[in-house]
């Protein structure tokens, strides 16, 4: 099957890309490489440099390659540059991809799959989280996730296209293989921004946050290693090819971890006691998010095996200690 991956020189997305070459597929890579890395995908990959918003490359990509299914990851995502740049958010996450949608829909491409987010459902008022929880997303970059959910429901009404969007909670760890891994900047992710600070690239880690109703005091976080992602993005497009109709789950464990817990795993792995200076709780972070993922687990089978966090943790110190500066840049 050839498949069009957007984003697809990002961290989440060129570990999609490996698993499908290593599964059999054709995997085609369209990426503006604004965040995103050659180096992340194998060279026997096409990799189409441009904007999901440039019609003529969306329209030659669908032509040239036959493409059958898309897995749309292409996005902005920090979340505090949404709050102070809303219609930067809502244009590259919302408008930019209808290009990409209209594509589908005269190739008659009728499977997406997209990359949405825990940060639909803003404050949780239940935990744990399931799909039906109302969605009152607390910034604008997930403001435009559940935009772009939304839009996919009614474009399945008006062209037969079905997706299902994946409600990442918090996606982590590095190929197990050590050669795909995190290299984002700005690094915005605890994990790596507390393996940088054992490194010796940042001074001190901050804690936001001690004194929430949690069991240490710090944020309670639901965490998926990328490569049980990848799978679940797998499992998702055996059921839209099997005839699922649009829908929505949650990918994650079910299972919360403190931010405290994770520098201690990280402390324990990397043998490294850095520096952690306790700060005040920032604005906006609900205490826990942890999914509810029965859905997911029960209808499409899927299981994460990769997301406990040792190996969360081994995996992205070993992919630091490989590629110390990430992929070169
Ligand atoms: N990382 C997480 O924890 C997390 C959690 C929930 C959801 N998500 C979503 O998953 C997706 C992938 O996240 P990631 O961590 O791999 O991010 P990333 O920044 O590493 O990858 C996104 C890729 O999309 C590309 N891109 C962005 N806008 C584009 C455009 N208009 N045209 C072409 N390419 C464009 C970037 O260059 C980058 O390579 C995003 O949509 C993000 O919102 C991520």
């Amino acid at each position: 099957m050839n498949i069009l991956i957007t984003g697809g020189a990002g961290y989440i997305g060129s570990n999609m890309v490996r698993l499908l070459v290593a599964r059999g597929y054709n995997p085609v890579v369209l990426d503006s490489l604004e965040y995103g890395h050659r180096q992340a995908i194998p060279e026997s990959v096409p990799l189409v440099v441009g904007n999901i918003k440039d019609q003529a490359i969306v329209e030659s990509i669908f032509a040239k390659y036959q493409i059958q299914a898309v897995i749309h990851f292409a996005g902005y995502l920090l979340v505090e540059e949404s709050v102070h740049d809303p219609i930067k958010y809502m244009k590259n996450n919302v408008i930019y991809p209808v290009t990409l949608l209209n594509g589908m829909r005269d190739h008659k491409v009728d499977k997406i799959i997209f990359s949405s987010s825990a940060a639909v459902y803003g404050n949780p008022q239940k935990l744990p989280i399931p799909e039906d929880h109302p969605k009152n997303p607390t910034s604008p970059y997930g403001l435009s996730k559940w935009c772009f959910e939304e839009l996919l429901r009614v474009f399945h009404h008006d062209t037969g296209v079905r997706s299902i969007s994946l409600r990442y909670f918090n996606a982590c760890g590095a190929a197990l293989d050590g050669k795909n891994g995190e290299d984002h900047t700005p690094e915005t992710h605890i994990i790596p921004a507390a393996i940088r600070t054992a490194q010796g690239k940042q001074k001190e880690f901050f804690l936001y946050g001690t004194d929430y109703p949690t069991r240490d005091g710090s944020c309670l976080r639901d965490y998926i290693h990328i490569e049980d992602l990848a799978e679940a993005h797998l499992s998702a497009l055996d059921a839209l090819a099997a005839g699922h109709k649009t829908d929505v789950y949650n990918v994650a464990t079910g299972e919360g971890t403190t931010n405290r817990e994770i520098i201690d795993a990280i402390k324990k792995e990397t043998g490294i006691n850095f520096p952690v200076r306790e700060q005040g709780r920032r604005a906006g972070d609900p205490h826990s998010l942890v999914a509810d993922a029965t859905r997911i687990k029960k209808e499409f089978g899927w299981q994460p095996k990769y997301s406990d966090i040792q190996t969360i943790v081994a995996s992205a110190w070993k992919w630091h200690k490989l590629h110390p500066n990430g992929y070169g840049h």
